[in-house]
């Protein structure tokens, strides 16, 4: 096979950053366009070291379509791996023209350019919160479609987008991966998940009780209709994940049109199983309160991966102690992320 060049748009985040060293490993060459919103270049140098290959990075916006322009023009593109987005809940509800300039315009700009350089796979980082407040589990990619809030709308009308353009020039290849709760982290510890501020979501928001910067995790809802009253996830390890998107990679010139495929495990554990799992990894308890359930959350959310393991021979391989082990790994040996204080 002939060396592929892929874009990696968002390169530099948390999942962005674990698929560029798979991509590495598999033998693609990486052209990486970020504009740093929400992570650092540490990163990037992290990714070179671990897979042993460089990469080539371009710092910008996937809104300017000059910079997608001049990308396009330098490196021989194949494929566009594209995460770069804004990804916060809570932010999207405050601020969902920023949630539609970023993710939406920017992803029509990003399909411009595509389309005018004659570049046209695309594998695209959906989520399982375009199934909206699930009712029937395992949540499989036919069924009914919604969106609780403007960040999971944004995912809902990017799906739309290319469902569209698929059917309008059949020559696209898109792959829509909707993925489940990613946790976990390289197993080097030199990469992983860095959030902004204080965490919204579960994993790094234990971890960081357990390296002592919150004094207990909060247990949002015990009163839901599941074993011990918890809301239940479909937790999936960022390394499982990446190899996703290679499996996507490779797969994506026998799916023509426009194709969405769930990323995780098919297995749900409860936020009490998740902080008794994170305690055994850690080899202490952590802490926690119950508190009142968050508005928007879903009880029980998880996958059915089988049109994962049909069309892309992918299956997670790693398990709950894997993911927590990882998680914690990363925390203890980077305490404040990829900034050293
Ligand atoms: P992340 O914030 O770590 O990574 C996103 C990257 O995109 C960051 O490096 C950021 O700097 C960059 N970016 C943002 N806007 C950009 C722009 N306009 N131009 C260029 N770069 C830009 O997030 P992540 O957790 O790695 O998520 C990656 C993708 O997966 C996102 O699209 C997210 O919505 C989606 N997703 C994430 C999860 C999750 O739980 N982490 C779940 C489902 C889907
Ligand atoms: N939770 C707590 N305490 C916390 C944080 C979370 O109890 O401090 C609970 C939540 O209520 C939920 C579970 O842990 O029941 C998981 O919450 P996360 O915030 O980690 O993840 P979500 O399932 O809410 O959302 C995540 C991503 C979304 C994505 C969605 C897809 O954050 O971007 O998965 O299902 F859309």
């Amino acid at each position: 096979m002939p060396t592929s060049t892929v874009l990696v748009t968002g390169g530099a985040g948390y999942i962005g950053s674990h698929t560029c060293v798979e991509l590495l490993a598999a033998g693609y060459e990486v052209v990486v366009l970020d504009d740093l919103s929400n992570s650092s270049p540490e990163a990037l140098r992290r990714v070179e070291s671990i897979a042993g290959r460089t990469l080539t990075f371009v710092e910008g916006s996937i809104n300017d379509p000059s910079t997608l322009r001049s990308v396009f023009s330098r490196f021989p593109l194949s494929a566009v791996v594209h995460f770069a987005g804004s990804k916060a809940v809570g932010e999207s509800v405050e601020k969902p023209l920023l949630y539609f300039q970023n993710n939406v315009a920017g992803t029509v700009t990003l399909l411009q350019e595509m389309k005018a350089a004659n570049c046209k796979k695309l594998v695209f980082s959906s989520s399982a919160t375009v199934y909206g407040e699930a009712k029937v589990v395992p949540l499989k990619e036919e069924m009914p479609l919604g969106a609780n809030n403007p960040y999971g709308r944004t995912k809902l009308f990017i799906e739309e987008m290319c469902r569209d353009l698929a059917h309008s020039d059949p020559s696209w290849h898109i792959v829509l991966l909707r993925y489940f709760n990613p946790i976990g982290a390289h197993a080097s510890g030199r990469i992983g998940e860095d959030p902004k501020g204080i965490p919204n979501n579960l994993m790094p928001y234990i971890t960081q009780v357990a390296i002592g910067r919150h004094p207990h995790v909060r247990i949002f809802g015990t009163d839901y209709d599941t074993p011990d009253g918890t809301a239940i996830r479909d937790y999936i390890h960022v390394v499982d994940l990446a190899e996703g998107h290679v499996a996507a990679l490779q797969k994506i010139e026998g799916l023509a049109g426009c194709t969405a495929i769930n990323l995780g495990t098919g297995h749900g554990y409860s936020v009490r199983q998740m902080v008794d799992a994170v305690s055994k990894a850690v080899g202490k308890e952590i802490p926690y309160q119950n508190v009142p359930r968050r508005p928007g959350d879903s009880p029980v959310t998880y996958s059915d991966p089988s049109r994962a393991r049909d069309l892309l021979g992918w299956t997670a391989k790693k398990t709950l102690d894997d993911m927590c082990r990882d998680s914690w790994n990363w925390q203890q040996n980077n305490p404040n992320g990829y900034h050293q204080i």
